[in-house]
This record gives C-alpha cells, sequence and structure tokens, in this order.
C-alpha cells in the first residue's frame, strides 16, 4: 500500500484529466451504475462536521472513502477549514491500495465540478469568470478552470479584503492575472460565469445583479442551512445538480426557494450526469441563466483517485 501526501495527489492529478475523470463520474452516477449512499454527517458540537464519503465504482474496480471535516471557525485560527484523508481499494480484492492525504483531492475534483458544468452549461463564447469566496477552494477553482479555459479572465470578490488581496497576491505568484473586485455586485455584474465557493449562510448573489445568459457555479454550501444563491435566482434559473438524492438533504440553495413556495423539487431541470449522458441537452438558449449546485459527490473523489491507482500501478 502506498500513501500519498497532498503535495503527490497536487503532482499527480493533472487539472484536465481530472474534468474528464469527474464528468465520467457524474454519468455513471447518474446512469445507476455506482454504489453510493448519501454520507453520513456527524455534527461536531459547535465547531463543525465530520462526513464519511463511501463509493464503489464496479467500472473502475475501485472503491473509495474519504473521511472530510469541515470546522468553519479554523481559518480564525489559520487552519485550513477542511481537512480530509482517502483510503482507496480494489474492489475486486478489497485489498487497500492508496492512503492519502484529502485535501488537494478535494480542491481539484470539486473544481473539476464546476469545470463540468461550465462545459454543459455556460454560453460558448464565455470570457469572464468570477469567484466569490477566496479561501482554500478558490484556489483550485481558479487553477483547474484557468486549465481548461484558457484565455478566460478572472475577478475575485471575498468578505474579508485581507484574504481577497493575499489571494490575488499569491496566484499572482504563481503566474495567474487575477483582479480584485470592490463587491459581490460589481462582480457578478461584469462575469460570464460566477463561482460561488464561501462558507457563507446567506445569499452572496442577489437575483437582480445577473445578466441574461450567465452560468453560476454554487459550490460552497452543503448543508440545508446554508445558502449562497438568492432563492429567487434559484427559482427563475435552469437548474441541475450532482444528485437529486444529495441535494435533497443537504442543499439549502435547493430547499430554501421550496420552503419559500417558489419552486418545486420537481423543477430541477436534470442532474449533471444526465447532461453528459446526452439524456438531456445543457444551455438550449444564450439568454438563459443556469445554476449548477454541486454539494460534493464521493463518486467525484473514486474517478480522482483511479487516476492515482492507475499512475501507481505502472510504477
Ligand atoms: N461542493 C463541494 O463538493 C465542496 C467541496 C469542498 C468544499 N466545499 C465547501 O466550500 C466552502 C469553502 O471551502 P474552503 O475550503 O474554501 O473554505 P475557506 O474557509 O478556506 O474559504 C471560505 C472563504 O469564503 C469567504 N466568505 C465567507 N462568507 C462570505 C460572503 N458572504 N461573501 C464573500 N466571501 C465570503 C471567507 O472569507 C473565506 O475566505 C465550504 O463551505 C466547503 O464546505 C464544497
Amino acid at each position: 500500500m502506498r500513501f500519498l501526501t497532498d503535495s503527490d495527489v497536487a503532482e499527480l492529478l493533472d487539472p484536465v484529466k481530472v474534468v474528464d475523470a469527474v464528468e465520467k463520474a457524474y454519468m455513471l452516477y447518474s446512469l445507476g451504475r455506482v454504489v453510493m449512499p448519501v454520507r453520513s454527517r456527524v455534527e461536531a458540537r459547535e465547531r463543525g462536521d465530520i462526513l464519511m464519503m463511501p463509493c464503489l465504482v464496479p467500472e473502475m474496480n475501485i472503491f473509495s472513502i474519504k473521511l472530510v471535516t469541515v470546522y468553519p471557525g479554523n481559518i480564525e485560527k489559520g487552519l485550513p477549514t477542511i481537512n480530509a484523508t482517502i483510503v482507496v481499494l480494489d474492489a475486486e480484492t478489497g485489498i487497500p491500495k492508496i492512503v492519502a492525504e484529502a485535501r488537494a483531492l478535494t480542491g481539484l475534483r470539486t473544481a473539476a465540478a464546476t469545470a463540468v458544468s461550465i462545459k454543459h452549461l455556460a454560453r460558448k463564447n464565455f470570457t469572464k469568470i468570477g469567484i466569490i469566496g477566496t479561501g482554500y477552494q478558490a484556489r483550485w477553482q481558479l487553477r483547474v478552470t484557468a486549465a481548461n479555459f484558457p484565455g478566460t479572465e478572472f475577478t475575485v470578490y471575498d468578505i474579508d479584503h485581507r484574504r481577497m488581496r493575499d489571494f490575488v497576491d499569491e496566484m499572482g505568484r504563481h503566474g495567474f492575472d487575477v483582479k480584485p473586485s470592490s463587491s459581490a455586485e460589481e462582480l457578478v455584474r461584469k462575469s460570464d460565469v460566477v463561482i460561488t465557493v464561501t462558507t457563507s449562510k446567506t445569499p452572496v448573489v442577489h437575483s437582480n445583479w445577473v445578466r441574461e445568459g450567465t452560468h453560476i457555479s454554487a459550490i460552497g454550501g452543503y448543508t440545508p442551512e446554508m445558502v449562497e444563491i438568492d432563492p429567487r435566482l434559484t427559482a427563475r434559473s435552469k437548474l441541475v445538480v450532482d444528485s437529486r438524492e444529495a441535494v435533497k438533504e443537504e442543499a439549502g440553495d435547493v430547499l430554501k426557494p421550496i420552503e419559500l413556495g417558489l419552486m418545486k423539487f420537481e423543477d430541477i431541470y436534470a442532474e449533471i450526469g444526465e447532461l453528459v449522458a446526452g439524456l438531456k441537452p445543457g444551455r438550449t438558449d444564450e439568454k438563459e441563466v443556469t445554476v449548477f449546485k454541486s454539494v460534493g459527490l464521493a463518486v467525484q473523489d473514486a474517478a480522482a483517485s483511479k487516476i492515482l491507482l492507475d499512475y501507481l500501478m505502472t510504477r
């Protein structure tokens, strides 16, 4: 069995290949070809959550289980909000093959989710991506979307301006030209694609800021209490989710507009895997506003782990 650190994982997972892997994973999931119970969540008192995320993908001969903790208060202590470890097994024999730190893997496969949604839902000629929230995930959202959509202009905004400046400086040192924005409203009004990747419990994108044709990838919320998108916006958009089953349990961004009577659960247009499988078209109109709501699925981790496993098998 091999042990991989976050830096090993970051080196081995190519940001284009990981998007292909996550795209395929979404398809297999929506076609019912994976075994993936809704993750179990243990609330660690007021501090945060511990999530357990198993998934079997028979076609990839892989079983993975990720243990991830989300402690929103950590950031104030200079500690990561999210920490994770993954165990990857050969599904045929049950033999463990890899134990890996999974912060980078989580960042990569989550950014890959956004990239898959952009492929299927953004306007083909988009040029500007705005990212709201400049924490750990945002770094991967930038890296992965920049690698997959070269030539894109990036703007960012964070409620904590110091964190936003640090992000711009750090990513600038890595060669990314990123502009800070003075408000979320300014960013949204100027962007073709908006990525929300915050820990907010109240909307960071308001409906009247959003131009026709915008695509939004809502990544941050993973509990019924967390809402990043104005419920009126979700209700008027073409809404695509990663998993109907999971968002019913976990996504305030879907549950809140339903609770307010603005939409019904049946108004969810599709799972992203249905678009990948060609069961439904993605964007069909230059003017429609599209929202992709991801809560994060274990099948994304399994698919990213498969790349690591394949690489190690050849060494
Ligand atoms: N969908 C998925 O698959 C997936 C995967 C990983 C993480 N997440 C979620 O993404 C979120 C972000 O994770 P992270 O590791 O980057 O956290 P982080 O704490 O490193 O960063 C969050 C950032 O959001 C900013 N923020 C909070 N409220 C804001 C607001 N109202 N407006 C603008 N900025 C605001 C914070 O200042 C911080 O910089 C978490 O809620 C996490 O659970 C989702």
